[in-house]
């Protein structure tokens, strides 16, 4: 992509109204119980942040990165886990946080993954589900925004590592 403009799609303060929302519903659902909320790198690490100080349940934090191998315009479902959490998820309620569920392979591959690590519960959180380029069957439990989007960047999001510090989303578009 050459030349690209950023179009205003979520403005900070409708972010921060949505997560709020989404606080309170996780917050209602674990009521009572331990919950573990893991962090998907890099994308998440805002929406996470922003999610968690509105935790009231008892809480344990983590982080785990996720890199799809091949060409990166193209998932081709082959996902590998660069870094892992520290925690044991043994009998653990868990919730995933990652920012965006596109094809669904990168979420499929880290379902897989953790609830083979003896988990009482896993569900997903993210930010951006975009629902209809789903190639895996992920099912997102707590969604921020839904919708066909186009790219987006910005509040974690990134295009070539840049956008990652904006306090909005925006569309990028090619000029
Ligand atoms: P999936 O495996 O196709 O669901 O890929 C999901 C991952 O691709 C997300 O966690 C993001 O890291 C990245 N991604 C997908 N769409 C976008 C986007 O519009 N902007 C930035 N990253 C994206
Ligand atoms: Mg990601």
């Amino acid at each position: 992509m050459g030349k690209h403009t950023l179009i205003e799609l979520f403005s900070s303060e409708r972010i921060e109204c949505r997560t709020r929302e989404l606080a309170e519903r996780i917050n209602k659902d674990y009521a009572g119980r331990p919950l573990v909320m893991i962090c998907v790198l890099k994308g998440a690490f805002l929406f996470f942040a922003d999610l968690v100080k509105h935790i009231t349940v008892e809480l344990e934090v983590d982080f785990l990165r996720a890199a799809s191998y091949g060409d990166s315009d193209t998932p081709s479902g082959a996902v590998q886990l660069t870094k892992d959490i520290e925690l044991s998820l043994q009998g653990k309620d868990v919730l995933l946080v990652d920012d965006i569920v596109d094809t669904g392979h990168t979420m499929a591959f880290l379902k897989r993954e953790l609830e083979s690590r003896g988990v009482n519960s896993l569900r997903i959180a993210a930010l951006v589900d975009k629902l209809v380029r789903r190639e895996a069957a992920v099912a997102v439990d707590y969604s921020g925004f839904t919708g066909a989007y186009g790219y987006i960047v910005g509040y974690g999001l990134d295009f070539a590592e840049r956008y990652r510090e904006l306090p909005a989303i925006y569309e990028l578009k090619a000029e």
